[in-house]
């Protein structure tokens, strides 16, 4: 029996309206599989943690988590308790750094059934590999001054190290779909860190020269997201612009609410991360309407990198058949709540049509 111990940070918001809907469907994807069971460890940490202990995480919290086989968060966030930068920091942003999880990967593609914002939804199949540990993240800066005068100075770091391995596992991706990276940089404006970025991704990219390579300015490259996606297959990004990317894909997607993420610790140390790219979406907390379809598609990324392919691709399909009879929650133009698209999705799974 492989048994997988999974620690599960439902967080704040819809997170905890979300998690446990995956969670419900990775124990039926286990049933099919009959080999293979999750065990889950729930572990209260949010914003409402904080203010009980005043911190988002115990000190050893790090510690309690750092032996299981992977972390699964929903979200973390509610400005009304906790300031987003301490909340996100003491916690999100923490677990990324803490454990090592420089790399972040984000598919993207329309669902059957779902309105896609493009005109031709299947050229939309792309993957955003971001850099999850460096870069335009940092809490090198300062704020001096007062009044008028005031100003905040915010260092943005890229170091070597970092940016070739994120690009590196670019490659390597690519090998595996249409052999192709675009490198998304903004070295015309940019003055230190995007000439870096590009020096690095030339000689990067002559170790795979079966791989077609080619950089794209963020601005030329989001505007080309909406209007030519056939142009993509993997793009590299920096942290930041690798955030705003996948959002702009979850958009194409028909909604931040189904867009799946992987936050990966390459070096096998510690635990991954997988964690939906929407946030907490306190607008509709406790409606019972939050897409889950977000982070059920994280739990196939948890499938894949456990080495269940076949289930992850099963569950999947058995998504786009529900999504393909227009079995929706609101945001996607559809009626079904929470649980009736996850009691749609975990039936057909049991009887996989
Ligand atoms: P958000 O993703 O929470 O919400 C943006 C919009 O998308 C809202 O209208 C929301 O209702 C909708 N939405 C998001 N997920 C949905 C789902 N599953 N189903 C249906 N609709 C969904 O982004 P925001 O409003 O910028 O942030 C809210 C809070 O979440 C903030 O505190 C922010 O910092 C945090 N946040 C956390 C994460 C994370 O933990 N990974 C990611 C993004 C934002
Ligand atoms: C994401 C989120 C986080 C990020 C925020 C909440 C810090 O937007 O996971 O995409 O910017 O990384
Ligand atoms: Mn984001």
């Amino acid at each position: 029996m492989k048994k997988l111990k999974i620690a599960s940070i439902p967080g704040d918001g819809i997170g905890r309206e979300v998690v446990p809907a995956a969670e419900d469907v990775l124990h039926t994807v286990a049933e099919i599989h009959g080999g293979l069971s999750f065990e889950f460890t729930n572990f209260p940490y949010s914003c409402e943690y904080y203010l009980e202990h005043g911190e988002m995480i115990p000190e050893d919290g790090l510690e309690r988590l750092k032996d299981f086989h992977a972390i699964f968060l929903g979200a973390v966030g509610n400005i009304k308790l906790v300031p987003d930068h301490i909340s996100l920091w003491g916690l999100l942003i923490k677990l990324r750094r803490e454990f090592e999880q420089v790399i972040n990967i984000r598919p993207a593609k329309v669902l059957k059934g779902v309105q896609s914002t493009l005109l031709n939804p299947n050229d939309f199949d792309l993957m955003v590999v971001r850099e999850n540990s460096e870069g335009e993240y940092s809490s090198v800066g300062g704020r001096m001054f007062k009044g008028e005068d005031e100003i905040a100075i915010q260092n943005s770091i890229f170091s070597r190290k970092g940016t070739e391995r994120a690009m590196r596992y670019a490659f390597e991706l690519a090998e595996k779909r249409k052999k192709h990276v675009t490198s998304a940089t903004k070295s015309n404006g940019i003055y230190y860190s995007m000439p870096f970025w590009d020096e690095v991704f030339k000689e990067v990219s002559k170790d795979y020269p079966n791989i077609d390579a080619d950089s794209q300015h963020i601005d030329a490259l989001a505007a080309f997201f909406v209007t030519q996606p056939e142009r993509f297959d993997v793009i590299v990004a920096s942290n930041l612009f690798g955030d705003v990317l996948t959002d702009i894909g979850a958009g194409i997607m028909g909604s931040v609410g189904i867009a799946p993420a992987a936050n990966i610790n390459v070096n096998g140390k510690y635990p991954s991360m997988f964690e939906s790219v929407h946030g907490s979406a306190p607008d509709i907390i406790g409606k019972g309407i939050a897409n889950p379809i977000g982070q059920i598609w994280t739990a196939k990324m948890m499938l894949d990198y456990f080495d269940e392919e076949e289930l992850g691709t099963l569950l999947l399909d058995i998504v786009e058949s529900v999504t393909g009879d227009r079995i929706l929650t609101p945001d996607l133009g559809g009626k079904s709540s929470t649980k009736e698209v996850t009691n749609e999705i975990i039936s057909r799974l049991k009887k996989r049509t």
